[in-house]
């Protein structure tokens, strides 16, 4: 028997889990600690109310012989497709509803889609990065090619020329630093993947956040994405999702590679290893998605841009340098008194019992950032703000 060992090339624990054992060693240790959570972006503003109904009526449905739902579709309930076909259509985008898949998640599903090329592959990966992409690839044991992100290029990587590259991930709003890539940027590495055949894994899982039509929400406003692309998205940053679960995918009909159709593969793949997502969270979603749930989510989407206002203007007023929270609700800045992102963490948590991410966990050009969230509750954003200008107000 072999196991896989490239596990023993990953870090110990995700990142995420790391820094929810730090907490809670130090709540343990300091039971009388009020801390503030922004380090994983989870977001604290409920289900908006159409979902929660439709969720709660949905569920109803299931507890009665005549309305009962066993096995849906493993694509997706139709209603929700055409939902989420409808929803990209808001913001001029045409996708077809037969290439739109219903997921848990963003998060699978970039992990999940990489059963459909060969071990054999040059991932391109941005750094700094949602470990999510690192990771996965990492477990195959593929070979990766960073694309150094920095203050330089604006935390935006471009194409880089002569490089081989099969896979290429980009993420725009950008997890962790905030950067959004511009229409003409995208334009590139659309370009730059037809041209090598490779494939773009394209996150998109803050567009909700951009304000305006300035920058593309989805890859697909670019002129031929729709051979070199699939897409990503998910409910939860958009309509309160994260403990619901649901996502999807885009994999366009034009996109083949070796003569095979990707969608084809992807519907092959899910529908041997994935049995769907359950109907209520699927009426749910669709609830989400239409009109008056746009509204109510909408809404929310306006109080973290506000908390992200708050954190930007504090940074500013205290002299911190940070980019993001303009289209993204997170905001990556400079760590004070040039502390590494790790020393800043544990000084932030001592002092001011205000929980971030340090920007060395999403990759080596992290280092000495750090990453601050805008989903918690405004209150609670406004009296982190308040302690972090108390206890870092001479940053320089
Ligand atoms: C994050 O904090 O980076 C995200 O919440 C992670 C995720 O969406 O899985």
């Amino acid at each position: 028997m072999k196991i896989n060992r490239n596990y023993q090339n990953l870090e110990e624990s995700y990142l995420f889990s790391t820094i929810a054992g730090k907490v809670a060693a130090f709540q343990k240790e300091h039971p009388e600690a009020d801390v503030i959570r922004m380090g994983i972006g989870d977001v604290t503003l409920p289900l908006c109310e159409k979902a929660a109904d439709a969720f709660a009526r949905a569920a109803k449905e299931q507890g009665q012989e005549k309305t009962f739902h066993g096995y849906g579709p493993e694509q997706g309930y139709e209603f929700l497709r055409e939902a989420i076909r409808e929803y990209y259509a808001g913001f001029g985008v045409r996708v077809k509803a037969g290439d739109i898949f219903v997921s848990d998640g963003a998060k699978s599903d970039l992990g999940n889609i990489l059963d459909l090329f060969d071990a054999d592959n040059t991932v391109l990966i941005p750094d700094p990065v949602y470990p999510v992409y690192l990771d996965t690839n990492v477990m195959a044991g593929r070979r990766i090619w960073f694309l150094d992100a920095n203050a330089s290029n604006g935390f935006l990587p471009m194409p880089p020329e002569g490089q081989e590259a099969d896979l290429i991930y980009l993420c725009s709003p950008n997890n962790p630093t905030g950067a959004v890539y511009d229409r003409a940027q995208l334009k590139e590495w659309v370009d730059f993947a037809n041209r090598q055949g490779a494939v773009i894994l394209f996150d998109a899982a803050y567009e909700s956040f951009i304000d305006g039509g300035a920058f593309p929400r989805s890859i697909y406003e670019i002129e031929g994405a729709e051979t070199c692309a699939i897409e990503f998205c998910s409910l939860s940053k958009l309509a309160s999702f994260t403990g619901t679960r649901c996502g999807y995918t885009v994999v366009p009909e034009a996109l083949c590679r070796e003569g095979m159709s990707l969608r084809k593969m992807w519907l092959r793949r899910q529908t041997t290893k994935f049995n769907g997502v359950s109907y209520p969270v699927q009426r749910a979603a669709q609830a989400a998605l239409l009109p008056e749930g746009m509204a109510q989510c909408r809404a929310h989407l306006e109080v973290y841009r506000e908390s992200a206002r708050v954190i930007t203007e504090t940074l500013s007023a205290i002299g911190i340098w940070h980019i993001g929270g303009i289209h993204s609700p997170y905001v990556w800045m400079q760590c004070p008194h040039g502390m590494t992102s790790w020393d800043f963490f544990a000084d932030l948590l001592e002092k001011t019992g205000v929980v971030g991410t340090p920007g060395s966990g999403f990759g080596r050009n992290g280092e000495g950032y750090f990453r601050l969230t805008a989903f918690g509750r405004p209150d609670a954003t406004r009296e982190a703000m308040e302690r972090i200008r108390r206890a870092y107000g001479n940053a320089e």
